[in-house]
């Protein structure tokens, strides 16, 4: 009887056990669920290094799924207020987006100028309407430099000194 009894506290404490695991499991489950995941942590901000970067060539990045355009300016181009300083360059960051009705334009090197296939509108390298109907200069995303990088949508000093004087919606 004895060996019957110290049997079943014995499946007892062991089926108890298996319980306490599994709910602990459970629950780091269920934690790891709530939690965001790294990539939707990670989703608002997008970091480029631009040490590398080649002059009036276009690089295309993605922040918060829309196009972000960036060119590293020529010797040749001139200063603009809307520039992006890093290091001794200067550069271009603009969301790549016609401010008309959203289509994607289009850049070109030899003539420095953007261009949008959808009715026609043209941008200069500084994002400045030269062809309506563009109502607005291309959009400058906020950003904030780190060294040779920059971080897209984490407002700096420089995009929030761009955005007081009005030189980005
Ligand atoms: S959408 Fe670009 S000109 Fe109309």
């Amino acid at each position: 009887m004895a060996v019957k009894k110290e049997r079943r506290d014995f499946l007892g404490m062991a089926l108890g056990g298996f319980t306490a695991v599994g709910g602990v499991f459970a629950l780091g489950a269920a934690k790891s669920s709530w939690d965001p995941l790294p990539s939707v942590k990670a989703a608002g901000f997008t970091t480029v290094d631009l040490a590398n970067a080649a002059p009036n060539d276009l690089i295309v990045e993605k922040w918060r799924g829309k196009p972000i355009f960036i060119i590293k300016k020529t010797a040749k181009m001139k200063a603009h207020d809307r520039d992006v300083i890093i290091g001794s360059d200067r550069f271009h960051v603009s969301i790549g987006l016609c401010t008309h009705l959203g289509c994607i334009p289009a850049y070109f090197p030899d003539t420095t100028e953007f261009i949008c296939a959808c009715h026609g509108g043209m941008y200069d390298v500084n994002g400045e309407v030269i062809k309506a109907p563009p109502p607005s200069p291309l959009v400058v995303p906020p950003f904030k430099v780190d060294g040779t990088k920059l971080v897209l949508g984490e407002p700096g000093e420089d995009y929030k000194k761009m955005q007081a004087a009005g030189l980005t919606a």
